[in-house]
């Protein structure tokens, strides 16, 4: 249970009509003054392959470099027994597969179980679940019969755990064969095993370990666990698949969605550019599958009721790396790309990429609404780019909404050029990062207040609070992390008239597997867990109201003034008024509390509270829910109300109305 239930009995609320607290320091909710209402996109969740976040990760393939395509083909591989020269050869088909040129080719002379295989190490070992069923699948090519193959899964320490016999036909063709196997342990760390039996010799290519437990039992799908976080969430979008990764360390390594759909061993895989972004967290075997590509993000948002955003290239890499422009002449294709993601979404039977759709088995349209062009892109060159891409989208698809980068960080000169640009040029929504201290998240709450509301709104579409600094190994997701984004929250959610979406970032990470933290969701092979960040996050998109409403002290909305930060939204679907509040200071704080245009349906009032008296405090995979919220009910009578709010705290309280 993700919160625990209590049933406590007026302490924290209570009728006030024996209070004689001064008039100014009531907290006064206006309910018939709806400022603006909320969007269904307000909270998202933002996914990059970034710390194994796909490959390792999400993506449930459990065999790494499957097709022996790393940049070292037998990386994560180990070959076992008596071993001579020439039993095992990679060969390289270059033009006449470009996508998937590398395979293995075994050769063997009387081999038995035991004197000849390979073993595979998965992406930090492989998390194996006792009495499940695992799928094997190899692409092989065997001109005459005469070979087995046993396999086997393997504990930590190397004993057998589940086997099976797969026998491969002769084939002068490539051919998929598949069997099952079923582990009788559950370990975090095991390996997969093949042995040879036999005389002669055998193409092998995309050897592949799949558990069935998968999202929605999709055959090579996602780890349930993991995106079950997501969809907890109840996300209002999806924003893929990145980030960084979008633009690539150059060009050349760019993510091209044309490639990430259609049958796996087509998809041509390219190297991640986390693998090397970082000296200090180098990570020589991240290469990206895309397993996880276009469709598959598609569908996790379809599954999710959340609107897909899928972020393109826009004709510039990475310029904290190689920052390498494609020419103007050149950007068509990069343009064309764009046109034709909207037409895959969108798209009928009529149209070429509709098509292509449907015979992946989606025949109705994914009914995509927004499009990012550029992920942290910055200066005259991304304008003009952008400029070239707006033109285009807008002529043959005026109703998708672009997003817009205002590159990297939310104030300087690269900010403040591009942020005047792009309101200058009408942009419909502009995308703002902030890695920043918590400190800046707490004098920050009210950075929406003096936004034009007329203008271009707001994605907030990358933050995190850094204990330590940006990119430093030492950033903790702590407690203090987590409750300075709340009460930024509370200003984003205050803003809903100019901010239409928000989402933390990066999304997940693997603990022995990382580049970047802090991160909303944790993970190693068998386990996941939500940091405090991610409570919030929860507590905010599963809260989230339809209009916001007017919530002051002393007639002003509650932006850190003696330590106090707030928002309220009404939920005309539920017929209830929320109201979020962050109390940021050590001590236990009093207020009084004054709805108004609002009659209550009855006297229970649901809290959901989180809080740690100590800053420092974080969840971890033995201690998931150390930060988690404490659901209670309480009743108090009438519309003014006493409220106590814990020390160091987010009080979620939700008032059921009248209709
Ligand atoms: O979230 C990690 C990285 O931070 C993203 O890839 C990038 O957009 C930002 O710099």
């Amino acid at each position: 249970m993700m919160y625990r239930i209590l049933l406590l009995v007026a302490l924290l609320f209570s009728f006030n009509g024996a209070m004689h607290a001064q008039e100014n320091a009531d907290i006064v909710v206006n309910a018939e003054h709806k400022i603006a209402p909320i969007q269904p996109t307000m909270w998202g969740v933002f996914f990059e392959d970034i710390n194994l976040g796909a490959d390792g990760g999400m993506y449930a393939e459990l065999v790494k470099n499957r097709s022996f395509e790393f940049t070292k083909p037998l990386m994560g591989w180990k070959s076992e027994g008596k071993v001579k020269e020439g039993n095992f050869l990679v060969i390289n088909r270059g033009f006449e597969s470009e996508k998937n040129p590398r395979f293995l080719r075994v050769s063997t002379e009387s081999a038995t179980k035991g004197s000849l295989g390979i073993t595979n190490e998965g992406f930090r070992g492989m998390g194996i679940k006792k009495d499940l069923q695992y799928d094997f699948s190899v692409w092989y090519r065997q001109p005459v019969k005469g070979l087995i193959m046993h396999l086997e899964l393997l504990s930590d320490n190397g004993e057998n755990i589940g086997s099976a016999v797969f026998t491969p036909e002769s084939t002068n063709e490539w051919k998929q064969g598949a069997v099952s196997l079923n582990a009788t342990s559950t370990v975090a760390k095991g390996q997969f095993r093949i042995w040879f039996e036999g005389n002669g010799q055998i193409d092998l290519d995309m050897i592949s370990l799949f558990p069935t437990d998968t999202w929605k039992g999709r055959k090579g799908g996602l780890r349930a666990d993991m995106v079950q976080m997501l969809a907890d969430m109840k996300p209002g979008f999806i924003r893929f698949p990145g980030g960084c990764i979008v633009e690539g360390h150059d060009l050349g390594v760019r993510y091209q969605w044309k490639k990430t759909i259609g049958p796996i061993e087509q998809r041509q895989q390219i190297i991640n550019r986390w693998n090397t972004e970082f000296a200090h967290r180098p990570t020589p075997d991240y290469f990206q599958t895309f397993g996880l590509g276009f469709f598959e993000y598609f569908q996790m948002a379809e599954d999710m009721g959340a609107e897909a955003l899928p972020i393109l290239n826009c004709g510039m890499a990475c310029q904290f790396n190689t920052a390498e422009v494609v020419p103007l002449h050149q950007l068509q294709p990069y343009v064309q790309d764009a046109l034709d993601l909207i037409e895959f979404a969108n798209g009928d039977a009529t149209t070429y990429w509709g098509k292509v759709r449907i015979a992946l088995g989606h025949p109705s349209p994914f009914n995509l609404k927004y499009i990012g062009v550029g992920n942290e892109n910055w200066g005259p060159q991304y304008v003009e780019r952008l400029k070239i891409f707006t033109k285009a989208i807008k002529e043959k698809y005026p109703s998708i909404k672009i997003v817009n980068s205002s590159g990297t960080d939310p104030e300087g000169e690269r900010f403040e050029y591009l942020n005047k640009e792009l309101r200058n040029m009408g942009a419909d929504i502009i995308d703002e990062h902030y890695y920043r201290r918590p400190e800046w998240f707490l004098s920050n709450a009210g950075r929406y207040d003096s936004y034009n509301r007329k203008g271009s709104k707001v994605f907030a579409g990358e933050y995190a609070a850094q204990s330590d600094k940006t990119v430093s190994i030492n950033n903790r997701n702590n407690w203090l992390t987590a409750m300075a984004e709340a009460a930024f929250l509370t200003g984003l959610e205050r803003n809903a008239e100019v901010v239409h979406m928000a989402s933390y970032a990066p999304l997940f990470a693997h603990v022995d597997g990382w580049q970047w933290t802090p991160d909303l969701i944790w993970v190693d092979n068998l386990k996941v867990y939500g940091t405090p960040n991610y409570y919030v996050q929860k507590l905010f998109s599963t809260n989230r109201g339809t209009h916001v409403v007017e919530i002051t002290k002393n007639q002003l909305p509650l932006t850190g003034k003696d330590s106090l930060y707030a928002s309220a939204v009404l939920d005309e679907d539920k017929g209830e008024l929320i109201l979020k509040i962050v109390n940021a200071s050590g001590k236990q704080v009093e207020r009084n509390l004054k709805i108004k245009g609002v009659k209550r349906k009855d006297d229970s009032l649901k809290m959901l509270v989180l809080k740690s008296d100590d800053l420092n405090t974080v969840n971890s995979i033995d201690s998931p829910m150390t930060v988690a919220p404490v659901e209670s009910v309480i009743k108090s009578k009438g519309s003014k109300m006493k409220l106590l709010l814990a020390p160091q705290s987010l009080t979620v309280v939700r008032i059921a109305l009248k209709k």
